[in-house]
């Protein structure tokens, strides 16, 4: 396709649809009802939203087939709608939330799950998907922790340009390629108070240092869209910040993929009081540097009356509509506008045996041994089993953003027992509701009685799939009062009970870590969730995930990371209550959390010996090599996720008390050790310094290695000038 002269083909308001996105209803043949609502909401006729050149929220490939007929029916140019989805941790066959795929630590893992789902999607005519959502996350009452993988840049980049390149493939070239696009665009994740869609105030050194690093991986890996966040920054909303767009993204980042909008962003920057009216509001993001608008018709509507001003120029429209049309052309839209829709093998892939068994994997990998006082694993000869909670036999654990997936394709914990021990005699009751704050614990007694008949009991706890996600921050992170008294009860009637939790982001556990024998998270596990909580606790597979966020000791600690900052007057001991004394503490909680990002147990034990550094100093330019010796002292082969953190003791500005620089999962057999060798070089510690340059500064830097940020062998060494 000749995209140039097609452009030049194009009348204004042809090109104004092709940057303008809207819901599939539009598109509908027979839904005329719906048209005219949103239409008149977006003050656009039937015949504007024709002009549409993308398309979200439709499912299934006879779906695209039907809208992109419309369609290019009605396009005076014909050209094909680019249909885009949300695609964040499955299409059909849903594997854990991304919060829990931090977890795994796993490049590859995390590529083959987000490939996978891009062929699920694609066979269902996706051709981009708003994933991945590289936001660090340091606040648990936040809603939207679950899409992030973590609070740490270095895990959250390596995974995020897996994700690029699961979904993206051999750039675009294979049928089930789809393009990515990283969000939200920038530091959507630090909104103040935890609270959805609020300002993010910070330096821009904080923003540059430890917020922007992930989205960078991202288009360093060839990340085909970015979406600007909602929030401001600075006190400029992301759609509408020349710095964030034009400064950063696209003069130093270098990118020039396609800027689309969050839902009805453009507008809402009216309510932000950075626009007048919607047509403001339009120039301001396209000055700014966005291409596609999501969901409002602003630029549509207005783009004629501001060129005519000169508040905008056609040259940006062009380059806009430019760069949509060239992605439709390298999708391969203009030779085959279904691409890879196709009904048949839609129905082929979708829950596919092999799709199944990939995110059973990568349940159990996600999955996290929080406590185990030695109950787990349990034996499979267990003759009574009593599988106990509200989300003993919930369906409801694919998570919030999970797109075409169903509850009804979610294994229960009830069934993943069941299944696993068919011998067995497994009871169940609810014993309460999972409803947020609920007090009642209806069942209780027969709860307990069948905690006191069983070998042993399977405690199922947590918070539902719809209280996390967009829109759903809470201000208290703890378990409903019903579920604490049905754990206080059924723990007192068996010892031999372990807790599994659902939760879509950290949750305040300190009560609960006092009572209960093992907890083991499963996060929101997906559609293979049942069947890998029960293989991990009777020991068919081996927990290994390691946290990609803090666990709180209480809600007034968020946000809290692992790579805080030591202040000047640092606590002595940080796990404890400090009674008094000028120093950095509270009065009523330790400094320390719960759990700290990195923590994870398994069924083996690991040991750590022989840290060595290859020199005691580097010069610029030199690296330095890392090797630590680790054993499997267990009985059964493990994984053992092997993190390196650094340091820098002295610098221009203050550094954090530890940084990830680099992880290694490996796998041990019982009794087998083995040397993991990193390498540390000078971009490792390089930071924004003082002056604002990005530079390693000579000094003095400590390397930690160990199972977790707050254990494990250290060593020095020093960067000469
Ligand atoms: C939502 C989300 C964004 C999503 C978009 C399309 O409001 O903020 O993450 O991709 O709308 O559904």
């Amino acid at each position: 396709m000749d995209i140039k002269k097609l452009l030049n083909d194009m009348t204004l308001e042809e090109k104004l649809g092709q940057i303008t996105q809207l819901n599939a209803i539009f598109f509908k043949k027979d839904n005329t009802a719906d048209i005219t609502g949103p239409a008149s909401k977006l003050h656009i006729t039937e015949q504007d939203a024709l002009l549409s050149g993308s398309v979200l929220n439709f499912i299934g490939a006879k779906d695209m087939k039907e809208i992109q007929d419309v369609a290019m029916e009605k396009q005076p140019h014909h050209i094909p709608l680019l249909f885009m989805q949300d695609v964040i941790h499955g299409y059909r066959t849903i594997y854990p939330i991304p919060l829990g795929m931090g977890c795994t630590f796993d490049e590859e893992l995390v590529e083959d799950c987000a490939r996978m789902s891009a062929k699920e999607a694609a066979v269902s005519g996706v051709h981009v998907t708003f994933s991945p959502m590289l936001d660090l996350v340091r606040d648990a009452r936040w809603g939207r922790v679950m899409e992030s993988t973590g609070e740490d840049p270095r895990l959250n980049g390596r995974l995020g340009a897996a994700f690029v390149r699961g979904y993206q493939g051999d750039d675009l070239k294979g049928k089930y390629d789809i393009a990515a696009c990283v969000k939200h665009f920038a530091a959507y994740g630090a909104p103040e108070a935890g609270r959805d869609y609020n300002a993010v105030e910070m330096s821009e050194h904080a923003l540059r240092e430890y917020y922007l690093p992930g989205y960078k991986a991202c288009v360093d890996a060839g990340v085909e869209m970015l979406m600007p966040s909602f929030n401001t920054v600075g006190g400029v909303p992301s759609t509408a910040n020349k710095l964030l767009l034009d400064k950063i993204l696209r003069r130093e980042w270098g990118f020039d993929g396609i800027v689309i909008s969050d839902y009805n962003a453009y507008r809402e920057m009216v309510r932000h009081g950075v626009a007048e009216d919607d047509k403001d509001a339009a120039a301001k993001a396209i000055n700014a540097g966005c291409d596609m608008e999501m969901m409002s018709a602003t630029t549509y509507l207005y783009a004629k009356e501001l060129l005519d001003e000169g508040r905008i120029t056609m040259e940006q429209i062009d380059t806009a509509v430019l760069r949509v049309l060239e992605l439709k052309d390298r999708l391969g839209l203009f030779d085959n506008p279904y691409r890879a829709a196709d009904e048949k093998e839609e129905a082929a892939l979708h829950l596919c045996p092999e799709h199944r068994t990939l995110v059973r994997r990568a349940a159990e990998e996600a999955a996290v041994l929080l406590k185990n006082d030695g109950v787990l694993p349990f034996s499979k000869k267990l003759r009574k089993v009593a599988v106990i909670g509200p989300f003993a036999a919930e369906k409801g654990i694919k998570g919030f953003w999970a797109c075409a997936g169903r509850d009804e394709d979610c294994v229960t914990v009830l069934a993943g027992v069941r299944a696993l021990l068919p011998d067995a005699e497994v009871a169940t009751t609810p014993g309460c509701s999972f409803e947020l704050g609920a007090t009642e614990v209806p069942d209780l007694e027969n709860a307990v009685e069948l905690a006191c008949e069983a070998d042993a009991v399977i405690l199922c706890l947590g918070e539902y799939q719809k209280m996390t996600g967009e829109g759903n921050s809470r201000a208290t992170l703890t378990l409903s009062p019903a579920q604490m008294e049905l754990a206080r009860r059924v723990i007192d009637a068996n010892k031999n009970t372990a807790v599994v939790l659902f939760n879509g982001r950290p949750l305040v556990l300190t009560e609960l870590d006092k009572i209960a024998p093992a907890i083991l998270t499963m996060w929101q596990p997906g559609t293979e969730g049942g069947n890998a909580a029960a293989r991990l606790l009777f020991g068919d597979a081996n927990p290994c995930g390691k946290l990609s966020m803090t666990f709180p000791w209480t809600d007034g600690q968020c946000p809290i990371y692992y790579s805080h900052m030591n202040t000047g007057r640092p606590v002595k001991n940080p796990k404890v209550i400090t009674e008094n004394g000028y120093c950095s503490r509270y009065m009523d909680a330790p400094v320390d959390p719960l759990y700290v990002f990195g923590h994870g147990l398994s069924y083996n034990t690991y040991t750590y010996d022989n840290l060595t550094l290859s020199a005691d100093s580097i010069r610029p330019g030199e690296q330095l090599e890392v090797a630590v010796t680790v054993k499997n002292n267990g009985e059964r082969t493990g994984k053992e996720i092997v993190q390196l953190y650094i340091r820098d003791r002295v610098a221009s500005v203050a550094r954090p008390v530890k940084e990830l620089k680099d992880f290694a999962k490996i796998e041990l057999e019982a009794g087998e050790s083995a040397a993991v060798i990193f390498t540390i070089t000078e971009e490792d510690l390089k930071f924004h310094t003082a002056d604002g340059s990005f530079a390693a500064e000579p000094g003095l830097f400590e390397v930690f290695v160990g199972p977790s940020s707050d254990e494990g062998l250290k060593a020095e060494f020093r960067l000469e000038k």
